[in-house]
């Protein structure tokens, strides 16, 4: 926990897995707790800074909620009240913060300003998505999985759709506490080469397979875990057209789920699109567990708050 206290939670990549393993321990202890009616305040006094460049529906709520539990205070900033919108430099604004708040929340259209904003802040920054990386959302997905699968080592989880901010996280997630991944995007919709290499790097240490593919069949097959995430991504709407006939096949219905362990177990980060990357017989069948995973955004959030702030 010392080690923790401080820092930033930017990307996945940049915490061991013995760091995760503790997030996701403390995290398990801190939903039981608030399940019997008797959490901890260990955050009394402290506030938060939210700040959102895109919207949210689950990051908004489950950091606000988290920190109130947690004995503490969130407070939400639109971009374009602050003068930022007016051009105060991100620098002068991570310092102003770092006056003011015990930590920051923000999700960004771009990956360098939470970069930026994180090497001239003094407080812990969060990354609540980027265009990059989605960490908060693969830290309560393995919270999930460890839930519903009583283990992560050895399962075989499968991600299929765009090699999106998402993915990058999920799999640099999953590949560190030894889950091998398949990943199937069409072509032209794969995952960064830089961040797909250390994510193969990640997986390698652990000693599980990391395998990129076209074919969503070839992908699934085996699967205990099958995921999706939408196809057009916040920034990418003017594409829409194009993506949503590029991702013809891909969705994950009951044909592809036929592909899988017959316990597969599906996800998503949510919002989702029935007809689209999933079809409502998946999403709204026995086997998905998209509102348990948005419910654990909360849980998974407060170990993190606890631990940095
Ligand atoms: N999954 C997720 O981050 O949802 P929001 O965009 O609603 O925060
Ligand atoms: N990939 C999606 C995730 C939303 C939570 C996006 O960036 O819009």
């Amino acid at each position: 926990e010392k080690q923790l206290k401080g820092k930033d939670f930017l990307a996945i990549e940049d915490f061991s897995s013995e760091e995760i393993d503790y997030l996701l321990d403390q995290a398990a202890k801190m939903k039981k707790d608030f399940l019997a009616g008797g959490a901890s305040k260990p955050l009394e006094g402290k506030t938060l800074g939210m700040v959102f460049e895109k919207n949210s529906t689950r990051t908004r709520i489950s950091f606000d909620v988290g920190m109130f539990q947690l004995g503490g205070h969130a407070l939400m900033m639109n971009p374009t009240e602050l003068q930022i919108g007016r051009g105060e430099s991100i620098a002068d604004t991570a310092k102003v913060f770092s006056e003011y708040l015990d930590g920051v929340m923000i999700r960004a259209n771009s990956h360098e300003m939470v970069k930026e904003f994180a090497d001239n802040a003094s407080i812990p920054v969060i990354n609540g998505l980027t265009d990059k990386v989605h960490p908060c959302q693969a830290l309560a997905d393995l919270l999930t999985i460890q839930e519903v699968k009583g283990k992560l080592a050895g399962l075989k989880l499968v991600y299929i759709g765009d090699g999106n901010n998402v993915a990058h996280s999920l799999l640099m997630a999953a590949a560190k506490m030894g889950i091998h991944t398949a990943i199937a995007t069409p072509i032209g919709y794969e995952m960064d080469a830089d961040i797909a290499k250390s994510i193969e790097k990640a997986a390698e240490q652990s000693g599980v397979t990391m395998t990129q593919l076209t074919d969503p069949i070839l992908a699934a097959k085996e699967a205990d875990i099958l995921y999706t995430d939408v196809w057009v991504s916040m920034g990418d709407d003017e594409q829409t057209e194009q993506r949503l006939s590029d991702f013809e096949g891909f969705e994950i219905n009951d044909e592809l789920t036929s592909y899988a362990k017959s316990d597969y177990t599906f996800m998503h980060c949510l919002p989702a699109h029935r007809g689209q990357e999933v079809s409502a017989s998946v999403i709204d069948g026995d086997q998905s567990v998209v509102f348990q995973q948005a419910g654990n955004r909360m849980h998974a959030q407060k170990a993190l708050l606890a631990a940095l702030l």
